[in-house]
């Protein structure tokens, strides 16, 4: 077996822009993976796809101090290039992109993007200001490296509609490309967070997908989104975990809320839950 060749690192928006530019003047056509590292199968999702829709692929890796509150875990976030670099490597990515703070906020810098109320249901109630740090850095990197595709999960749904709608208002010549969540066999989302639970918790965790689906049939026999809920977030603390920050069902696009089913005349809904098990905080969402 042959040794997969190292990923080319660049480490500042002059060298990523130049490699991009000799790319462009091939013809190739390029898609960029914005991650925060601690990569696992999820983000491998996202890569994996990146190379079907384009001949390039440039992941980012970001921890971006924007979008975490003064109590989050900025300082004790997952952090690993070594093997992130390695992965990197086995799925054949042409470019790694990991600039530190002062390149991507530099002195002075004091220019912020948001996407109003899209950004403050929801994760932006629980998390005041983290949509603004996500919007500001990913178009940031948008605009730095100006692929042709972004790719995002589904796992961060509202995430995803976030960036959708930034992209739209400031006309960033990108197509957002987004994958399905990538789950473990029993449920579970992955996530560079799921590091943080015991085995204990993590024998509890997958109750948030099947709290979900529990609702998500609940509403398809006619129950309402409120009854629903409090059924399904009664499941969730009977299972184990601490406390519930929403388990709600939007319209997919707008993310405002419905009451039942009938609300979204035919449009695309979703479930999206967030809730703590011990002191971790998990997310996901489902189609509903
Ligand atoms: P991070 O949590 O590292 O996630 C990077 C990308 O991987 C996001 O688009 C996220 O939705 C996707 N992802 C994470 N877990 C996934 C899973 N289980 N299945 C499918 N996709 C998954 O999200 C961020 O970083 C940051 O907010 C970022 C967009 C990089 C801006 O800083």
């Amino acid at each position: 077996m042959t040794a997969s060749p190292p990923v080319t690192i660049v480490r500042s928006v002059a060298e990523l822009r130049a490699q991009v530019a000799v790319w462009r003047a091939a013809g190739e056509t390029l898609a960029l993976v914005p991650t925060m590292g601690a990569l696992h199968a999820g983000h491998m999702a996202l890569i994996f796809r990146a190379h079907e829709i384009a001949s390039k692929v440039c992941v980012s890796l970001f921890v971006n101090p924007a979008q975490f509150g003064k109590n989050e875990d900025l300082s004790t976030y997952p952090r690993n290039e070594a093997s992130d670099l390695a992965l990197l490597s086995g799925a054949g990515v042409d470019l790694l992109y990991a600039p530190d703070v002062t390149q991507m906020y530099g002195p002075g810098d004091a220019t912020r993007v948001s996407v109003g109320s899209l950004g403050e249901s929801l994760e932006g109630l629980s998390r005041p200001g983290f949509f603004t740090g996500v919007a500001t850095v990913v178009t940031k990197l948008l605009l730095q490296c100006l692929p042709d595709y972004a790719l995002f999960g589904e796992k961060d749904f509202q995430q995803l509609q976030v960036i959708k709608r930034l992209v739209k208002d400031l006309a960033i010549p990108v197509s957002i490309a987004s994958v399905a969540c990538y789950r473990e066999n029993d449920g579970l989302a992955l996530s560079s967070r799921n590091i943080y639970l015991d085995k204990d918790e993590r024998l509890i965790a997958p109750a948030l997908y099947k709290a979900m689906n529990q609702m998500a049939d609940a509403m398809r026999s006619g129950d309402t989104a409120l009854l629903s809920s409090q059924a399904a977030q009664a499941f969730l603390i009977h299972a184990g975990f601490s406390s519930v920050d929403y388990l709600v069902a939007c319209d997919a696009e707008t993310m405002s809320d419905i009451m039942s089913l009938a609300d979204l005349h035919g449009r695309p809904g979703r479930i999206l839950a967030a809730a703590r098990l011990g002191t971790t905080r998990l997310i996901d969402n489902i189609e509903l």
